[in-house]
């Protein structure tokens, strides 16, 4: 469904790659958490995968198509089929919570209609719908500003969702939230990811959450894939292998993203 084939990305001016030569391939129902110290590539490797982000070598293929070829365009098509939610929400904190999510339409509609901010029954019925799912059918119209994180990141949840995407990314989706509402949000992701039937890959930064709703874990050092299997596989010696520099003493650092 999504292939990773053999890709770089070297940004200009550093000495070395973000991501070098990475080979993955992910299917419709994987639920993949990528793990890796801050500065590993996570978030390189997931913009690529939408787009956002130009491999310097090799491809990303959807569904058996370069993405390399494509114009931005149709790069648009491909990226409302994948809907993304960030560790800031990106959301627009004076317009409310249906304004937030009716904004996930874009890629559908004229940049006329964008313009003058005029959304059909359906689109309003089904960001209604959406929001009920996430939970917060009684916060509608209040303004985004108002909200709690988890709550923030509940309208960025339903505003990737109206895209009716195949494929769900996350960027440190939870890297500001307290781990008590860390959980709540997996717990929806894991329900959308069930009922929508979506590939689901988020970069997380928590050890312990990755390994309670991944099916596969892949962990980044310097750039390059050093782990790919199930989570339970992902032992203390993976742990140290991710999380430490080579040359680092076992079993004293914290862990950071
Ligand atoms: N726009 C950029 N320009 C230059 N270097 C960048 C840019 N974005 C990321 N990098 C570098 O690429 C490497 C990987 O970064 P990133 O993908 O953000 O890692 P992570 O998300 O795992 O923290 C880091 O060394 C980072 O400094
Ligand atoms: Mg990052």
């Amino acid at each position: 469904m999504l292939e990773i084939k053999n890709v770089s990305v070297q940004f200009q001016g550093s000495k070395d790659a973000a991501i070098s030569d990475i080979n993955l391939s992910f299917d419709k129902g994987d639920f993949v958490c990528i793990l890796g110290k801050s500065g590993a590539g996570k978030s390189t490797l997931i913009r690529c995968l939408n787009g956002l982000q130009k491999p310097t070598n090799g491809d990303i293929l959807w569904n058996s198509n370069s993405l390399a070829k494509k114009n931005e365009e149709q790069l648009r098509k491909v990226r409302r089929e994948m809907g993304m939610i960030f560790q800031h929400f990106n959301l627009v904190p004076r317009l409310s919570v249906i304004q937030n999510v009716l904004t996930g339409t874009f890629g559908y509609r004229s940049t006329f209609k964008n313009l003058i901010g005029w959304f059909t029954d359906d689109e309003i019925n089904r960001a209604k719908k959406i929001i009920e799912d996430v939970g917060l059918i009684d916060q509608l119209d209040r303004k985004v500003e108002k909200l709690s994180g988890g709550q923030k990141q509940r309208v960025g949840i339903a505003r990737a969702l109206i895209q009716q995407p195949k494929v769900f990314l996350g960027d440190e989706p939870v890297s500001s939230l307290d781990p008590g509402t860390s959980n709540h949000i997996f717990n929806l992701i894991q329900e959308m990811h069930n009922r929508h039937q979506l590939l689901t890959i988020i970069n997380v930064h928590d050890v312990n959450l990755a390994k309670r709703y991944a099916t596969r874990l892949i962990a980044l050092k310097d750039g390059k894939v050093i782990f790919d299997d199930s989570p339970e596989a992902f032992d203390e010696d993976k742990f140290h292998l991710t999380y430490h520099s080579t040359n680092e003493k076992l079993g004293t650092l914290p862990i950071y993203n």
